[in-house]
Parts: structure tokens; sequence; C-alpha cells
């Protein structure tokens, strides 16, 4: 039996909704004139960060990071191998990082850790999907989506494999009985 997509636990609606929303806060806690820099992490986040961006009207620009997806090993260790660091000085700039989802928390940790190590005057959080029963460490989310119960999702930017990150719901994968 194959692991495939079987329901919508979020539809697209109910994401540009919160998308939205999102934006406004972060809006209303930015009103200084330079230009928010937001940091996206590749790969999953990319669906949601344009999005997001596209609804912030904000001047804002642009960056990447991404960062390996890690074994058994690094995972309980929490040591993250970034694949692609931010290329622009962050010193002195308004950082707002983007995930699609948190989970034990360990790849966020890190890279709040690496980008405050680059001195910008501020380093915001925000996540579209917190599955909190996984925390493994404490971390600061300045925006949370939504709170998602101990699924394997994919969809809105999210893969199994590599695959159905085009899906524009978030879906739970389960196995396929066909
Ligand atoms: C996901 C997600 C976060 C990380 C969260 O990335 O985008 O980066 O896992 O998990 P954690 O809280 O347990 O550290 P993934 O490794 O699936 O890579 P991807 O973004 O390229 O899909």
């Amino acid at each position: 039996m194959s692991l495939t997509p079987q329901s919508v636990l979020l539809d697209r609606e109910e994401i540009r909704g919160k998308v939205a929303e999102m934006a406004r806060s972060i809006e209303g806690r930015h009103h200084h004139p330079d230009p928010l820099l937001v940091v996206t992490v590749l790969r999953g986040a990319v669906i949601f960060a344009s999005d997001l961006m596209r609804e912030l009207r904000l001047p804002l620009s642009v960056e990447f990071v991404a960062v390996e997806s890690y074994g058994t090993s690094t995972r309980s260790s929490g040591i993250v191998n970034i694949t692609r660091d931010v290329t622009e000085d962050l010193d002195g700039r308004h950082v707002l990082l983007v995930e699609d989802i948190v989970d034990t928390g360990l790849t966020l940790r890190y890279l709040q850790s690496h980008l405050l190590g680059k001195k910008p005057a501020s380093l915001e959080v925000a996540v579209l999907l917190d599955k909190i029963s996984h925390r493994q460490v404490d971390v600061t989310v300045d925006y949370t989506g939504f709170v998602i119960p101990d699924v394997f999702v994919v969809g809105y930017g999210l893969d199994y494999s590599g695959l159905y990150r085009n899906l524009p719901d978030l879906m739970i994968l389960g196995e396929d009985v066909s």
C-alpha cells in the first residue's frame, strides 16, 4: 500500500484567509521606514511565503536560506546543516523569518540563533503550521497560522518524498486502500 493525500485538513480558502490575517498582524507591528527583509526557508515555505508577501502592504525584499533535511541523528542532536545561507548583510535590518511548519522546533531554533548572529535590528518569525505536540525545544514564534494535530500533512508547499508541494489545499497523507 502506498501513501497518498487522503483528505483535506485546511482548504485553500481557509489558508488564504489566515495568510491575510497574518499579514495584517505583521503590518500592525512594523512602523519603521526601512524595508522588511523576508527570509524564506527552502523548500517547504516557498508557497506560504509567496502568498504572504503578496498580502503584505509593506516595502520588503526577499532572501532565502536552505537547510539540509536531517536524518535521525541530527534530528536528535538539533544540528541543522545550512546548505544555502542568506547573501545580504543582515546587520541593522528588520528580518521576518518565514517557515511552513514547526515540529520539534530544532530547525527553527538553529535558524534563529544563526540569523541573530548576523546582528539584525529585529528578527521575527512567521509560521503557517504548528505541530505543537511534537515540540522538543522551546522556540519563539511571533505569528502562527494554525496549530495542527499530529498528522502527516502535504500540499501548500509541504512534501512527501518531494511530491505534493503543488497541491493548493493542505491534505492529510494516508494509506491508499484502492
Ligand atoms: C520542514 C519544515 C521545517 C522543519 C521543521 O522541513 O520546513 O524546516 O521541517 O521541523 P522541526 O521543527 O522538527 O525542525 P523539511 O525538512 O521537511 O524540508 P523542506 O522544507 O525542504 O520540505
